[in-house]
């Protein structure tokens, strides 16, 4: 399923060519656009338009007549409890490695955390991996953005918690059962007068799982996926995932995993990045995650733990599987002190190309080190700069390759380019982080991304309410 081709990869995003439009055309957008700005903003919310974004906006066709009259508006769909909160009070038998009903909670925030120093209590949460549907829904449900009237809509959100349904099922060896949902799923959209309208390609979902959860083939390996992603319907539905298929998946997007920081306020924000900018680093690098087995893409693991075991300058923290309190990997607190205390993040692949830990790193300041250009490169382009080496390192580690040395390539960046690449690392922490869903929208600075549905509208998300804030990166 995985296959190891690594031909060109298709490069998402791209852009209607920017200048075939003429200036009148530009001349009355920009005009439109100010107007507009002008009557759907409240007054009291200042306007923060700058050049960059106007220009980004003609460069990417986003207007036609339709958004003018009314932009960005999101509707969601009322579904049949099945596909969402039926599925969450099933949580006792969600998963069958644990309960996941504390994981649920909070609209998928999961547990309060208490115990996590800087920022006050109510913005830390031990939230589990896979519940990103979830806060993005509770987030999208209080966005002022949000209409009632599908009539007046120019997105729609299906609210399916499709992850939490797939790892349910992952044992079901009767095929037909596994898929039932995901049939039913597709029959629910075709049945709708709004889906009818485009063939649903202003429709969108969100995963929490990695899209390979929902990419059975007929004749492939079965490792307990569902057909979801293959189904004929959903190819005109615009998929946010957690990790995308970086050579087939066209309408998916890659979000981030959810991590442990949902702030309420932009202070909480401003006084963790500070703290984490003063944050003394005394590992060079350090290591967060369990061995695999087996696995060909996740043989590098070894390769990494046993380079972390034998260097001084490395910190090892060893996972197990499991959810005791022997297992440092589930304390966000061990997590992030071994994070916060490093320069380097290894973020090796795993079960599949990306990690939760990539954001974990990010969020503690350090800066990651990548193996496969799958484990962020080809996924989140809407979150992460273009140019990798602003934030990140990259070691080819394909085939479980790592036979240089780890310590030596880090220790040959320069000083300054370390430094730099940190002080992104901690700009992004925004961007990425999903903000509590009741936080206030107006208090939370915040970054765009954009998002093209498959009409071919791009979308510019932001907190700032001249957008659709799609709400995956600071929700
Ligand atoms: C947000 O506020 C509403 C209303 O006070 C509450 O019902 C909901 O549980 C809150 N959400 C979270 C995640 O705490
Ligand atoms: C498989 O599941 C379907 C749908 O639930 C059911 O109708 C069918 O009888 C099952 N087949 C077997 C062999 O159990
Ligand atoms: C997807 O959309 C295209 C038109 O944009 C339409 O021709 C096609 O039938 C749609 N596919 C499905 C399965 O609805
Ligand atoms: C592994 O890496 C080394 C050094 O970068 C390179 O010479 C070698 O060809 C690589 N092997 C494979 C199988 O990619």
């Amino acid at each position: 399923m995985l296959s190891k081709k690594q031909t060109q990869l298709p490069i998402f995003i791209t852009s209607n060519s920017p200048f075939k439009s003429s200036l009148f055309f530009i001349i009355i957008f920009l005009t439109a656009w100010f107007l507009l700005l002008f009557f759907w903003l409240p007054p009291t919310n200042p306007i923060h338009i700058n050049l960059h974004r106007a220009y980004h906006l003609i460069s990417n066709h986003i207007i036609n007549s339709h958004m003018h009259r009314q932009p960005f508006s999101v509707y969601i769909y009322d579904m049949p409890s099945e596909f969402n909160l039926g599925l969450v009070k099933n949580c006792h038998h969600l998963n069958m490695h644990r309960d996941m009903c504390p994981h649920v909670a909070n609209h998928g925030l999961g547990q309060p955390l208490q115990h996590v120093n800087a920022v006050g209590p109510a913005c830390w949460f031990a939230t589990n991996q896979f519940t990103a549907a979830m806060i993005f829904h509770a987030r999208l449900e209080n966005h002022p953005l949000r209409t009632w009237d599908p009539s007046r809509a120019t997105l729609f959100y299906v609210p399916f918690y499709g992850g939490l349904h797939a790892s349910s099922k992952f044992r079901e060896t009767n095929l037909t059962a596994r898929d039932e949902l995901a049939v039913r799923f597709s029959e629910f959209l075709e049945s709708q007068p709004w889906w009818q309208r485009n063939n649903g390609k202003d429709h969108f979902v969100v995963l929490g799982r990695t899209a390979w959860d929902f990419m059975r083939t007929k004749g492939g390996p079965d490792y307990g996926a569902s057909t979801l992603l293959n189904l004929p319907r959903v190819q005109n539905l615009s998929v946010l995932a957690i990790e995308r298929n970086p050579w087939t998946g066209k309408n998916q997007h890659g979000i981030p995993y959810p991590s442990y920081f949902h702030p309420c306020t932009s202070s909480q924000m401003l006084t963790w990045q500070h703290s984490m900018r003063l944050s003394k680093r005394p590992h060079l690098f350090s290591f967060v995650g369990a061995p695999r087995k087996g696995l060909q893409r996740a043989a590098i693991r070894d390769e990494l733990i046993k380079q972390c075991g034998e260097s001084i300058r490395c910190k090892l923290l060893t996972c197990r599987y499991g959810s005791g309190p022997s297992n440092k990997c589930s304390s966000p607190s061990e997590i992030l002190g071994v994070m916060s205390k490093s320069q380097f993040c290894l973020q090796a692949p795993g079960d599949s190309f990306t990690r939760r830990s990539t954001f974990d790193s990010v969020l503690a300041g350090c800066i990651p080190v990548f193996f496969s250009r799958h484990t962020a490169y080809t996924q989140y382009m809407w979150y992460l700069p273009q140019d990798a080496e602003e934030y990140s390192v990259y070691i080819n580690g394909e085939n479980g390759n790592a036979t240089r040395r780890i310590e030596d390539e880090l220790m040959k960046i320069p000083r300054e380019r370390v430094e730099r690449m940190r002080k992104k690392v901690i700009d992004l922490i925004p961007r990425v982080t999903y903000k509590h869903p009741n936080a206030s929208d107006d208090d939370l600075k915040s970054c765009k991304f954009r998002f093209r549905n498959l009409r071919g509208q791009d979308i510019i998300v932001s907190i700032e309410r001249t957008n659709y804030d799609g709400g995956a990166r600071l929700l």
